[in-house]
């Protein structure tokens, strides 16, 4: 299988990773707090963000002369410091006006540092939130005290939630707007509490604050002595995180690497997602199962004699036993389970909607696998949490559906760990990521059910038929010749006593696929299961022809990818689209035209022409018949 690029789970830690790493040399001591601020452009969130760095002192000499220039130059807020100016520091995002992307930012207290990822507002953004909350340990909520819950409020929340974030705050900002009123605030309170409960959010911690004035954060404000709880910076300082909950969890590695710079060392490299490891530990590597002992703990700093969930480590075993990039290293006694067939949550993220039974690269802790995923059960209304019925999901849809992998996942619900239940999913073809997702759970069919081994196998079939099973995979525009020649090969192949079959697209079509049309996803499902019937027949020992549009090169590659090497035989009708229309034997393309029907292939409906078949029949000047001895001629030399 080929690898695809090296991107960690939703990208987040790849951006920060390098800053971190010269981040945590120098507060080495202090715990660390990763949060979130969500509210859109005008809830004063780059303000908030602004003032938390410029109180905590980290905010570089230079860079505060050039904010004071800025703000000069804009022209806001009179003498005062725009702390917006300081967070929206992209120019492009400056001049729209709005945050575009997830901007990691650094401070730190004297007992804490924080890295606070700042995500835009925006709805068509739900891509940058997922990012920036998948690592969070804490949302920060920002409503305006004018404006109240925002359907907004109820997304963000909703994002978080489903992301894992268990703490919340709700910062009720401008309150110095609304004359610090104490009945305000309660007000907004009672309606999120409401809403929280609804979607499972048992707790949140409700602040007033002026992130202009700078009420209530870094300590009490005079100006809402009816607030007896702590300050926003005190609460960040303070806050109980799920670090400890994660290393008191079973022991998980995801192996990254396998580090051998020679002969005498063997290390395998990672990031300890859960738990605590030891030399001496017993361990497990997954998916194979095979165990050994840790015997020593490497870092660039020396060994350990203990390593916790956050770390990134080199461990090197007793045994030589297998495990590779992809495998996960895991307590002997408490392994994780490994599965291939899910439910799970999916944010979709791409502009192209979701293809129910295509198949995309799943990326989850180190594993890349092929996988596709069902029709939705139902898709989330994000602003009403109602589920809604849905064939498919489109740019920013939450939905909840199955999907099954290739091969086994080492998995744990994304609820327990989210190295281990978090993934995404990338486009084959444009190698871009398009889905973030939580497992949910494995499905129990997936453990109940098992190849039936048979006794007369696929050879026992071939050897009876005395030849070498292969799909000739036929595709081109309607109307290309596909049937006529793939009907004439077939004859040909026959009179040379070859045991073969024909599906044609047409007649499937009344039959099999009868309850698919030409949709985009309805194409998708007709080409995965034709692929399933013709594997099937090759295991018959049949040499299988098909004469299918199959538009899709994503699904083309699928069906080689199920096929033996070299048994898929593509073959291409390239006749051009004007060629085809001019011939329009059934009379498809003058109704095209009319926009009596939709979706037509090469009129309002792609055709990805193979980038490199095996074979590739120019039909014009030639005869179906010329072009039919052309293949076999091809095939049988
Ligand atoms: S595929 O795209 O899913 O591979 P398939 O080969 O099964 O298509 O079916 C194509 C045949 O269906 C065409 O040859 C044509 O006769 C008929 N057809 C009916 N509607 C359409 C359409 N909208 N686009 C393409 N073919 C259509």
């Amino acid at each position: 299988m080929t690898d695809v690029t090296d991107e960690p789970i939703y990208k987040t830690d790849a951006l920060i990773a390098e800053d971190i790493d010269r981040y945590l040399d120098v507060h080495q001591h202090k715990s660390m707090l990763r949060f979130i601020t969500c509210g859109s452009v005008d809830d004063g969130k780059s303000t908030l963000i602004g003032r938390l760095l410029y109180d905590s002192k980290m905010i570089f000499e230079d860079q505060l002369a050039a904010l004071e220039a800025d703000s000069k130059r804009v022209g806001t807020q009179g003498q005062e410091i725009d702390f917006a100016l300081l967070v929206d520091g992209l120019a492009a995002e400056r001049e729209q006006g709005i945050t575009i992307d997830v901007a990691y930012r650094f401070f730190t207290t004297e007992k804490r540092k924080f890295i606070v990822a700042d995500t835009p507002g925006h709805e068509q953004y739900t891509r940058n939130m997922v990012t920036g909350a998948s690592t969070a340990d804490l949302a920060v909520i920002l409503v305006d005290a004018r404006k109240g819950i925002l359907t907004q409020t109820r997304r963000h929340s909703y994002l978080c939630h489903l992301l894992g974030i268990r703490n919340i705050v709700l910062a009720v900002n401008k309150m110095d707007l609304v004359g610090y009123d104490q009945a305000v605030f309660n007000r907004i309170v009672m309606t999120y509490r409401a809403f929280a409960s609804e979607i499972g959010i048992t707790h949140f911690l409700a602040i007033p604050i002026s992130g202009f004035k700078g009420d209530n954060i870094t300590g009490p404000s005079d100006n809402t002595p009816w607030y007896k709880g702590p300050s926003l910076i005190e609460h960040l300082e303070t806050v109980e995180v799920d670090q400890a909950a994660d290393r008191a969890r079973p022991f998980r590695m995801p192996v990254q690497w396998v580090n051998r710079p020679n002969l005498d060392f063997r290390g395998f490299s990672g990031l300890i997602a859960t738990g605590t490891v030891k030399p001496g530990d017993a361990i497990r590597v997954l998916p194979s199962g095979k165990t050994s002992t840790i015997s020593r703990i490497v870092t660039l700093d020396g060994d350990l004699d203990e390593a916790v969930a956050g770390q990134s480590v080199t461990l090197c075993f007793a045994d030589e036993i297998d495990c590779s990039r992809g495998d996960v290293i895991a307590i002997a006694d408490s392994p994780p389970q490994a599965a291939d067939q899910f439910e799970a949550t999916i944010v979709w993220m791409a502009d192209e909607e979701m293809l129910p039974g295509r198949s995309y690269w799943l990326k989850i802790g180190t594993q890349t696998v092929s996988a596709s995923v069902q029709a939705p059960k139902y898709q989330v209304n994000v602003n009403t949490m109602e589920h809604l019925a849905a064939k498919t999901l489109d740019l920013n849809a939450i939905g909840v559906a199955n999907l099954s992998t290739d091969k086994p996942v080492v998995f744990e619900p994304y609820a327990d760990n989210r190295a281990l239940g978090g993934f995404i999913l990338i486009d084959k073809i444009s190698n871009a990521t398009v889905a973030a997702g939580m497992l949910h759970f494995s499905l129990r069919r997936a453990q109940n059910v098992h190849w039936q081994p048979t006794d007369i196998g696929r050879e026992h079939h071939a050897a009876l038929k005395n030849q070498q099973p292969a799909v000739l995979w036929f595709t081109g525009l309607s109307g290309a010749g596909k049937s006529t020649i793939a009907n004439l090969v077939e004859k040909k192949l026959a009179r040379m006593n070859r045991h073969t079959f024909l599906l044609d697209g047409d007649n499937v079509r009344h039959g099999l696929n009868r309850d698919l049309g030409f949709t985009d996803a309805d194409r998708v499902e007709n080409i995965r299961r034709v692929g399933e019937v013709a594997k099937l027949m090759t295991d018959a020992g049949l040499i299988v022809i098909t004469a299918f549009i199959s538009p899709f090169r994503s699904e083309r590659d699928m069906v080689r990818q199920m096929m033996r090497p070299g048994e898929f035989v593509e073959i291409f009708i390239d006749t051009p689209l004007a060629e085809a229309e001019a011939r329009d034997v059934k009379g498809l393309y003058k109704k095209a035209r009319a926009g009596e029907l939709k979706n037509f292939t090469g009129i309002d409906s792609p055709y990805e022409a193979p980038e490199n078949p095996e074979i590739r029949i120019d039909t014009t000047g030639m005869s179906a018949e010329e072009a039919a001895e052309a293949i076999v001629a091809r095939l049988i030399p």
